[in-house]
């Protein structure tokens, strides 16, 4: 048997606590050595709750003080890229939650660093970790024909989240929630609505499509909050096909959610319900082929990202969210930001994706 990946969790809020640290915990071919968090308290409660040896305050620190073959990132978007960079050149791999970055200059050259130095580095866009997803990956690549246009819709509930400024309703010392400081300052989120779900979206579209993003035009409303909460974008992709995207906020509490994507083939239409993890390709002629997800399996996978890193870093299976593709979801959403402040269409930054479009 081999040994055990030494590994540590990089961030103790909300979404290391619902995620991540059950299946570090979970885990028999993991070792599970530190938790870094500069909320001391939070630090060293996950530790003693998920069986971490050591709790740390600081990144630099722990990797002076512990060895460690992974780390998983779950901090706040702005802090992404230099923690990431700091694991990387310390000789460690990295799943970083989304998004890889906030900026396409950052997320390219982490994507550029990780390469140089042989390390693996992978991002936590969930959907991609579904049980369907390859196949439905594998759909798009060679059963709709020529790709001439997609749509894609993403609603939730965030508002109330991207409203929450003040720390002192932030649920500082509570990470069973989510802490909304980190999404509703735009100096740690980089973003709303963008930096937050369509990440999600559009990271799962370029995946599936195997294209970058060639140019955006997009409209934004803040919703007089501190960062957009109602985001909608056209744009252009590699080849000629075009698309659009859309991501509100604002859907009410108790009110039903879409997480979807429609991709429009010469051949055939796919639409993949992110949310249910299915999908339907509905083919010239009249025919329609149901993608089901195992009713063994959770539509959202949000255990399966830990698990399924350790096996890319093992070599067993190809990394199922690589950050190459998510740096150029991440070009895509900083392009639109700025097309929405200036009123313009933006040449998306592109730079080398090496995944091949191939599954
Ligand atoms: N994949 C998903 O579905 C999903 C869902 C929710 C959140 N997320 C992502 O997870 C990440 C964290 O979100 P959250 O809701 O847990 O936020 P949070 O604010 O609850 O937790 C972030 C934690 O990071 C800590 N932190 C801040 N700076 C740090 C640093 N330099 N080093 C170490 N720790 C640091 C904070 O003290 C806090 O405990 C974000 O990237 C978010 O987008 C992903």
């Amino acid at each position: 048997m081999t040994a055990p990946l030494r590994f540590a969790m990089v961030g103790a809020g909300w979404w290391a606590h619902r995620a991540h640290l059950p299946a570090l915990a979970a885990d028999a071919s993991i070792e599970f050595i530190a938790v870094c968090d500069p909320n001391e308290s939070r630090a060293n409660a996950a530790a003693r709750e998920f069986g971490a040896t050591a709790a740390f305050t600081d990144v630099a620190a722990m990797i002076d003080a512990v060895e460690i073959d992974c780390a998983v990132v779950a901090t706040p978007h702005t802090t992404h890229r230099p923690i990431v960079e700091a694991l990387l050149r310390a000789g460690v791999d990295v799943l970083v939650e989304k998004p890889l970055a906030t900026t396409a200059d950052d997320a390219w050259s982490l994507v550029e660093l990780a390469r140089e130095l042989g390390r693996t580095l992978s991002v936590g866009l969930t959907y991609q970790y579904a049980e369907t997803a390859a196949q439905v990956r594998e759909i798009v690549a060679t059963r709709i024909g020529e790709l001439v246009c997609v749509n894609a819709e993403f609603s939730s509930q965030t508002e109330g989240l991207f409203g929450t400024a003040d720390p002192a309703a932030a649920h500082l010392d509570d990470p069973s929630v989510p802490h909304g400081v980190s999404y509703a300052d735009p100096r740690l989120s980089g973003g709303g609505q963008g930096q937050t779900q369509l990440t999600h979206l559009l990271g799962n579209l370029l995946w599936n499509t195997g294209k970058q993003a060639r140019e955006v035009f997009a409209y934004m409303n803040n919703r007089g909050l501190a960062v957009d909460v109602v985001d909608a974008l056209t744009f252009r992709l590699d080849d000629g096909a075009i698309g659009t995207a859309s991501s509100t906020g604002t859907t009410p509490e108790g009110s039903a959610v879409r997480h979807r994507i429609r991709y429009h083939g010469t051949r055939a239409v796919l639409e993949h319900d992110l949310l249910t993890a299915e999908a339907w390709l509905f083919e010239a002629g009249g025919g329609i082929r149901h993608i089901e997800n195992p009713h063994d399996q959770p539509a959202y996978a949000l255990s399966r990202p830990v698990p399924t890193f350790a096996r890319v870093v093992r070599g067993e299976i190809a990394n199922p969210a690589p950050a190459d593709v998510a740096a150029a979801s991440v070009a895509l959403i900083e392009a639109a930001y700025i097309s929405a402040a200036e009123h313009r269409p933006v040449q998306v930054p592109r730079g080398a994706v090496h995944v091949s479009k191939e599954p």
